[in-house]
């Protein structure tokens, strides 16, 4: 199939169309009939993990169409030592300490550039990779949409009512049912890394590893709250996997990483926020390895509402909020270099993926 084409997919777990039909009355029906078939989610939680060398193989069940392989061992990636990179000069960051993710190893971690010499920390709940001059509190003046989500009590909120009213605003299906779906996108870079990129209080970033379809779980945000929270809710949780599981403060548009090197990175109910799509999503195109998965979940603006006059400006100009079409969605992963947009749909609500060309 020719890269760069947006595709229908027609494998075992899912089928869905590229521009789905905007008429859809019922999502469950809409997702139950057009892109799950009986077989698809529950053969997931039957998948098994081994650890190899440097990365994770998953093994098939004896079923061969309700069931996962990732054959290729090349193409998922790389030894996550040395995965995080200077937010400066992308050149790989060098650890002071023991390299190791973990939760429990945060506190104390240090790592610096050798080409800056600038040297990043981790505190009590995350990594901070912020590119910051020598004094504190000179973070850049970020825009609303970005600063909205540092307040203490917005983290608070966000997972205790705050992120439902996404179902009843937009016609967010829930992260039980996001989850599910973006599972499907997932799916040819299971084993690997993931990098959940704007992860809130760690509504996803959570999901991922107590699946264990992951190697390693970045969890990364820009608010040092939202990271507190995601923190905070893990070590309530009893037999959370704390190992292979960070969480890192850095800026969608400056990612810690060395090029190349993550396996998918995923951004939910994040796009809207940032206070440059476009460069953000040319940003997680140079972190993501040939073959790497974006998948994203977002609210759209078009229909009707895309005609009132200057609406995505003034929502632009006051807050930074960008909500965009599937066009332009579609438009920015292809400018990045990002092939096979596909696309679902449901009111505001849109779930897109789209891969690095290998
Ligand atoms: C609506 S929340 C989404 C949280 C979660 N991913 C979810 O699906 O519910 C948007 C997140 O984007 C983060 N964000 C906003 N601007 C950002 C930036 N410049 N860099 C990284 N994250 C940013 C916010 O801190 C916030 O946690």
């Amino acid at each position: 199939m020719a890269q760069g084409t947006t595709t229908f997919i027609t494998n075992p777990l899912f089928s869905l169309s590229p521009r789905t039909p905007s008429k859809i009355t019922s999502f469950n029906h809409f997702i139950t009939t057009r892109f799950f078939s009986p077989l698809s989610p529950p053969s997931l939680s039957s998948l098994q993990l081994r650890p190899s060398s440097s990365m994770f193989i998953v093994h098939a069940n004896s079923n061969p169409i309700d069931s996962i392989s990732i054959e290729n061992e090349k193409e998922i990636s790389h030894s996550s030592a040395n995965l995080l990179a200077c937010p400066v000069c992308y050149q790989p960051l060098t650890w002071i300490t023991d390299p190791r993710f973990s939760i429990d190893a945060i506190p104390g971690s240090t790592l610096q550039c050798s080409t800056c010499q600038k040297t990043y920390a981790g505190n009590q709940t995350h990594i901070d990779l912020i590119t910051t001059g020598e004094t504190k509190n000179n973070d850049e003046p970020m825009p609303l949409s970005t600063e909205l989500f540092r307040l203490p009590l917005v983290s608070y909120l966000y997972e205790r009512g705050w992120r439902q009213t996404f179902t009843i605003l937009g016609g967010f299906p829930g992260a039980e049912k996001e989850f599910e779906i973006m599972k499907g996108f997932l799916k040819p870079v299971l084993g690997g890394n993931i990098l959940d990129a704007s992860c809130g209080s760690g509504l996803f970033s959570k999901l991922f590893a107590k699946s264990g379809l992951f190697s390693l779980v970045v969890a990364l945000d820009y608010s040092e709250n939202m990271l507190k929270q995601c923190y905070e809710f893990i070590q309530q949780e009893e037999n959370f996997p704390k190992e292979n599981f960070t969480l890192v403060r850095a800026d969608i548009s400056k990612l810690p990483f060395v090029s190349n090197s993550i396996d998918a990175v995923h951004a939910g109910a994040a796009i809207h926020c940032w206070p440059s799509p476009s460069a953000a999503i040319a940003e997680i195109t140079r972190v993501l390895r040939p073959g790497g998965v974006f998948v994203a979940t977002t609210f759209v603006l078009d229909g009707p509402l895309s005609y009132v006059p200057f609406l995505n400006q003034i929502t632009k100009n006051t807050g930074g909020f960008s909500f965009l079409s599937e066009r332009e969605l579609e438009d920015f992963c292809r400018a990045s270099g990002l092939v096979q947009f596909k696309c679902i749909r449901n009111r505001r609500f849109v779930m897109i993926s789209a891969t690095k060309p290998i």
